[in-house]
């Protein structure tokens, strides 16, 4: 047990079913997606770990079992993590109120399952403790905020409103994904049924006057729900631009793992990683490229930042930029899969087979 008589407790939501980065989501939920070698949300348990927080609750829904699978009881990662599953998804708010029976501390910190970063989360802790918020919600600012939740805030940092994915943002600074609530807050939200704390739990508590306040910072920040950003956050941690206690050593241009085979004159750059047993072809060029385990990429074929499931064949001479690839899919000789395109798991495209050109 833990000897702080009143601990912080961590809540990591990750019952979503990530639909936009299908179909890699199909076979593993979102946070389980290898990322630098490891499944994602391990770089942020070591960040709750480094934080000196030791007792981790995930709300899980998609794909339970696999995040149990792995973790077990959090121990070889110095944690102490429970599981709560919700048969039905509860949204984000009902998935923060349906841990509440494991929550032991009168803070706590709540995360998106899905968001790479390098905050201080002490820093926001004392924010929290500062302004006796009952609330306190971590903001970044983005280029574009309309595919998050928008946060303005007044000279305080008292937050004034919370827009979830406006077309007309008052403000850059958006929701980062990460919250200190008061556990009495967690207390009120509706048991057993669906609610959005974005939408629901945030707008209530500013209608009623309670105190929720913004802790903004500029520290590296990107949320990996869609695969250009998975791409981007994955090339991140490679080259050492995203911070991460579980990634060890120096870093580079590119991560290759044990058991990979990369053949003379192939060229890795732009935070390339080759996950174990994959193959790399003479000549072959890779640039920004994910290549989960057991993935091939055939001589002068080029890939860049772009996916390639597991067991991925992608044949030789084929262009693959910019495109997501299933599990087992095999992609023939000369094929060129360009701008967005996604290839579901096990699907065959023949030598030549789909093409954006007509050079040979
Ligand atoms: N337990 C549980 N149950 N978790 C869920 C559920 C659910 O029903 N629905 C979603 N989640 C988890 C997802 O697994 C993910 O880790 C997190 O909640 C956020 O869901 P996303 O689907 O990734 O939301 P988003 O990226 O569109 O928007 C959210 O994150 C942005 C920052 O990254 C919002 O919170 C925005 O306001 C925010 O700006
Ligand atoms: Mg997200």
């Amino acid at each position: 047990m833990m000897s702080d008589p009143n601990p912080t407790d961590a809540v990591i939501l990750v019952g979503g079913k990530g639909t936009r980065l299908r179909p890699l989501t199909l076979s593993a939920p979102k946070p389980m997606l290898p990322t630098a070698g490891l499944p994602f949300l391990t770089h942020l348990l070591a960040r709750i770990e480094a934080a000196g927080v030791k007792h981790v609750v995930l709300g899980t829904s998609f794909k339970a079992e696999v995040f149990e699978d792995y973790f077990g009881d959090g121990s070889k990662m110095g944690l102490e993590i429970d599981y709560v599953f919700e048969t039905e998804p509860l949204g984000t708010g009902g998935g923060i109120r349906n841990v509440l029976p494991k929550l032991r501390g009168d803070n706590v910190m709540v995360f998106n399952g899905d968001v790479l970063g390098g905050t201080d989360l002490n820093a926001i802790l004392e924010t929290h403790e500062k302004t006796d918020a009952d609330v306190t919600l971590h903001l970044v600012r983005v280029g574009d905020p309309r595919a998050f939740g928008c946060v303005p805030t007044d000279e305080d940092g008292r937050v004034s409103a919370f827009l979830e994915k406006t077309q007309d943002p008052p403000t850059d600074q958006i929701n980062a994904g990460c919250y200190v609530f008061k556990r009495e807050i967690i207390e009120q939200i509706p048991e057993g049924r669906p609610v959005s704390v974005e939408r629901e739990v945030f707008p209530n508590l500013l209608a009623e006057g309670k105190r929720v306040f913004g802790h903004v910072d500029s520290s590296y920040w990107r949320d990996m729900g869609t695969p250009e950003d998975f791409v981007r956050g994955s090339a991140d941690l490679v080259r050492g631009i995203a911070p991460s206690p579980a990634l060890e050593g120096p870093r580079g241009e590119s991560l290759v793992h044990p058991g990979a085979g990369i053949a003379p004159g192939a060229v890795l750059i732009g935070g390339t990683v080759v996950g174990r047993g994959a193959e790399v072809g003479a000549g072959a060029r890779l640039d920004g490229a994910i290549l989960f385990d057991g993935a091939v990429v055939e001589a002068g074929a080029v890939v860049e930042r772009s996916i390639l499931g597991f067991g991925v064949r992608i044949g030789p001479r084929a262009l693959v930029r910019d495109a997501v690839i299933g599990d087992g899919a095999d992609i023939g000789a000369r094929c060129e899969l360009l701008r967005g395109a996604r290839v579901w798991p096990g699907v065959t495209l023949p030598d030549g087979g789909v093409r954006f050109s007509t050079d040979v």
